[in-house]
């Protein structure tokens, strides 16, 4: 075991951190998304119940599995004792590595945005719309930019990560996550101020008629709670190898799981009621105003426009939501750095030069359009990441020996990690993660494949 490996070194900066690993476009943009789709409350009640019963005993179990390997995904597996550890871990690095492409590209769009929204300020208006990808062929333009945004983002994202834990990241989530979450406060004061906005409230609290509880309601709110606390057998891991030894891992799962969870709902407050309350179309045709990349970058920015004080409220908003897409890609950053230094010869600047060079090559093809882009997200954001956490339990409950992970599990608590949660752990968390995984490829997946690979594919063999 690494003796110097680093640790943090409060529990603030801890929590600071690995709420901004958690925190995310998950919650900004996925999270009121599923909202409105699901219609209201009852997707909010279901996501919170996953996030308590699963969510935050799986976060426990990837920071115990972490601490106790003190590896990320590249030798946790194979020390825990996971058959086939090793290229499993491998596996997941390369998913990391292939997932933080399209998730930088994604965080450079947020970043024009605010450039933009700053600019507006200042009078020097300037479409940042133009920055996204073509829903099909090649727009130069926009992949110029595209190329030049996911540059800063990885450099920038590299410049903290070479710094290191306490100077580069910590620092960062603690200047970062605060401020975040003083903006969503401002931002849910501007929105239920506004005339009107009793309609878009009554529908988030589930009065809007909409609400519905079904399979796929369920599998939603799991996959979402799964994206949304970065479980994967990949980020979280790795910081919780970065955890002191006597630092107690329970509460601080507890308060991350809720954090994240709140930084979602108070989304939710401020988006859907001003979204309500100023585009008429919102509420005849929701569904379609707030579909995926048209509700941070379409709808959002006509809300601003139309809202008093709307310049400084959309400033806040693309500024606040970068810091915290910024922290997670950090995050993916340092699963690849940190796998590079503890498995080879390589100093930790190195590392980071060759991490951000070739995720910056890895971004080209999502850059082109989004027909490339949709399916990466889905395959390697979404899918691997479900795969990756149901990995990380089952190591840390079946393979590594049961009482050092309960001692690990208790470290730093006063009373020692209840052996029916451990159960829990084991049997319940794993069938319900391998359900939303099933789920999530009979909803998403196989539908998708049904209507593109498979008419290409049959063409291609009947000529
Ligand atoms: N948890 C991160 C997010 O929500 C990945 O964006």
């Amino acid at each position: 075991m690494g003796s110097r490996r680093a640790t943090f070194t409060s529990d603030f900066g801890l929590l600071m951190t690995m709420i901004g690993v958690a925190v995310g476009l998950g919650n900004v943009w996925r999270f009121p998304y599923m909202v409105w789709e699901f219609g209201g409350s009852t997707f909010v009640a279901c996501y919170l119940l996953c996030v308590l019963t699963i969510g935050i005993p799986a976060l426990a179990a990837e920071w115990a599995l972490g601490r106790h390997t003190r590896r990320g995904p590249l030798g946790a597996f194979q020390r825990g004792g996971l058959p086939a550890g090793r290229a499993m871990g491998r596996l997941i690095y390369f998913v990391v590595w292939v997932a933080v492409g399209y998730y930088a590209v994604a965080v450079g769009w947020v970043g024009f945005y605010a450039a933009g929204a700053a600019g507006r300020i200042v009078g020097l208006p300037f479409d940042a719309g133009v920055i996204l990808p073509p829903d099909t062929g090649f727009d130069g333009r926009s992949f110029g930019l595209q190329l030049l945004m996911t540059a800063l983002v990885v450099g920038g994202g590299g410049v903290i990560i070479a710094l290191g834990l306490k100077r580069g990241i910590e620092r960062a989530s603690k200047l970062i996550m605060p401020t975040l979450f003083v903006v969503l406060i401002a931002l849910v004061g501007r929105s239920l101020t506004l005339d009107g906005a009793g309609t878009g409230l009554a529908f988030c609290l589930g009065l809007g008629g909409g609400d519905r509880l079904d399979a796929s309601c369920l599998a939603a709110a799991m996959g979402q709670a799964i994206f949304s606390l970065s479980l994967g057998g990949s980020f979280m891991l790795i910081y919780g190898s970065y955890m002191a030894p006597r630092t107690g891992i329970g509460k601080k799962a507890v308060i991350t799981g809720l954090s994240d969870a709140l930084a979602g709902v108070l989304a939710a407050l401020a988006i859907i009621p001003a979204a309500v309350a100023l585009l008429p179309e919102v509420g005849s045709d929701g569904a379609q105003a707030v579909k995926g990349a048209k509700l941070l970058f379409a709808t959002l920015p006509a809300v601003f426009a139309h809202m008093p004080g709307g310049g400084a409220f959309g400033l806040l908003f693309f500024g606040g939501l970068f810091g915290a897409a910024f922290l997670s890609a950090i995050a993916a950053l340092e699963v690849l750095v940190g796998g590079l230094v503890d498995n080879t010869s390589l100093s930790r600047k190195r590392a980071v030069a060759l991490t951000c060079g070739s995720v910056w090559l890895i971004s080209i093809p999502p850059s082109i359009n989004m027909t490339i882009f949709i399916p990466w997200d889905l395959t390697f954001g979404s899918g691997m990441q479900v795969c990756g956490a149901l990995l990380a339990v089952v190591t840390a409950v079946w393979c590594v020996n049961r009482s050092a992970m309960l001692a690990e599990l208790s470290r730093g608590a006063q009373r020692p990690f209840p052996r029916l949660l451990y159960w829990w752990m084991r049997v319940a968390i794993p069938a319900m993660i391998a359900t939303t995984g099933l789920l999530w490829f009979l909803e998403d997946v196989e539908p998708y494949l049904r209507q593109t690979v498979w008419p290409w594919l049959t063409g291609l063999l009947l000529g």
